[in-house]
């Protein structure tokens, strides 16, 4: 899967990428980013890419030029048209059914990170396909939240995350929260791991988990739960 990134700051998405998980990710070919700086995109001698809004009030606005600029180079560049997100809290909550279908619909993305008070509307109405916020909660750009969007498709792919194991029983995979785990010391600071654990029986370990996991969701997120068929 490709990422395709435009953003007024290269350097906050590529240095997200040079470790862990992602890196190795695009190590493996199994996932490329690639980052576009909008300045780039931008005329004359300053390379403006931000404006006064019309009607007054306060902050920039990002001007539709270069972004158009921006989408129709990368357009150039793929065979297959990739489909366009801009990241605002405006859009849809990033969930990981959103996610999934991202992955499983797409091969490549454009994601337009924001700054300022927004973006021209007119990239909005005929450039976009889909706009997607994080939470509800303002960032100072979309970077973060395109980190965000790269970092929770990425995972899904077949052979980025070690064992597909680990995926398929996250919190939120099944709509539950996780139950907790334990390491080796079996007793830390006076703290034991539940005997059943160290048991060895299986299938005791795995209805343990299967409670665990529930009385966690009701107590913090019993909002998980209601509308589970
Ligand atoms: Cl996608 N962008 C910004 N600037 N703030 C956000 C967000 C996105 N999602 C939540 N807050």
């Amino acid at each position: 899967m490709t990422f395709h990134v435009i953003t007024l700051f290269p350097g906050i998405i590529r240095g997200a990428l040079q470790d862990s998980i992602l890196k190795k990710a695009q190590d493996k070919g199994l996932i490329q980013v690639q980052v576009y700086n909008l300045r780039d995109f931008a005329q004359g001698k300053h390379r403006v890419t931000d404006d006064y809004s019309y009607g007054g009030g306060e902050g920039m606005v990002l001007k539709p030029e270069p972004l158009f600029k921006a989408v129709r180079y990368i357009f150039q560049q793929t065979s297959e048209k990739p489909k366009v997100i801009y990241l605002t809290p405006e859009g849809v909550p990033l969930s990981q059914h959103l996610a999934r279908d991202l992955v499983e619909n797409n091969t490549s993305l454009i994601l337009i990170c924001g700054r300022y008070e927004g973006i021209d509307e007119r990239v909005r109405l005929s450039l976009v396909d889909q706009e997607i916020s994080i939470g509800d909660y303002v960032l100072t750009g979309g970077e973060l939240a395109a980190l965000v969007v790269i970092d929770v498709t990425a995972r899904l792919i077949p052979g980025v995350v070690g064992k597909e194991e680990s995926v398929k029983h996250d919190s939120f995979y099944s709509r539950w929260l996780d139950y907790p785990h334990y390491t080796r010391p079996s007793e830390f600071q006076g703290m034991k791991v539940p005997e059943v654990l160290l048991s060895g029986d299986h299938k005791k370990i795995e209805q343990w988990r299967k409670e665990q996991a529930l009385r966690r969701t009701l107590e913090r997120r019993p909002d998980l739960l209601k509308d589970e068929g």
